[in-house]
């Protein structure tokens, strides 16, 4: 299986590379910085940004999946999602690669929270997505839209907050709206749930939600 993964520096993403590698599994990473990367001799790291539409297709050519983990490195507005991933679309179309899983966030669609206590919507819907976490949910909507648009094999994973304790191995999956009160995940537990969609069905054209 060849694997091309954006994002694989990161918290989440280091965990993605870390099974895939441990799968057998072919790496392609795209790498800002790969002389850092701790995975940089058993991967084929294409050094450039996600913003670059040369890099990102030559990562994605002859992938079987891509993986994204792809986000900004803080709360402010960064527009990581918005620009890199169209150009992920793209060079998936012109590359000939079908299957995409992305990471997301729960908070990406209107009714998102809507099996969620009125009062915990209320707080989350008025007053964090509008202050705190403004800019990431509005690049996670973003790539909602691309990816919904795409016509590719896409699944966009949707967890709430992540941390990075150890996976339990065990979370709530519903393909509506965040599982009532799951207010977070290991990103363990994410990457473990991603990897799981490779070739599973179920999700594709989808979003789905787990937490904990
Ligand atoms: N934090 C949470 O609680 C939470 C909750 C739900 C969903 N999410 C979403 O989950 C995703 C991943 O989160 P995370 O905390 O695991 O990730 P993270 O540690 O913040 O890592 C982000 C990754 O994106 C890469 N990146 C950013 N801009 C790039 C660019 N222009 N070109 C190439 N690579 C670029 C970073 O590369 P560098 O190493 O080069 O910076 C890094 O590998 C994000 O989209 C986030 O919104 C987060």
């Amino acid at each position: 299986m060849k694997v091309a993964i954006f994002g694989a520096s990161g918290g989440t993403g280091s965990l993605l590379t870390e099974r895939c590698l441990g799968a057998g599994y072919e790496v392609t990473a795209l790498l800002r910085s790969p002389e850092a990367f701790p995975f940089r001799d058993r991967v084929r790291p294409i050094e450039g940004s996600a913003f670059d539409g040369d890099a990102v297709r030559r990562t994605v050519d002859g992938a079987d999946v891509v993986l994204s983990a792809l986000g900004a490195r803080s709360l402010k507005k960064e527009d990581v999602l918005e620009r890199a991933v169209p150009l992920i679309v793209e060079a998936m179309r012109d590359t000939g690669v079908r299957r995409i899983v992305a990471l997301g966030s729960a908070g990406a669609l209107d009714d998102s929270l809507s099996k969620q206590p009125a009062y915990r919507r209320w707080i989350v819907q008025s007053i964090v997505y509008k202050t705190l976490l403004k800019w990431p949910v509005a690049s996670q909507r973003a790539q909602w839209r691309t990816l919904s648009a795409s016509g590719l094999e896409w699944t966009m994973v949707m967890p709430p907050m992540l941390t990075n304790s150890r996976a339990r191995g065990h979370c709530r999956i519903d393909g509506d709206a965040l599982p009532r009160n799951g207010s977070r995940i290991s990103r363990s537990d994410v990457a473990d749930f991603m990897m799981q969609q490779i070739d599973n069905p179920q999700w594709i054209g989808k979003g789905v939600y787990i937490a904990w």
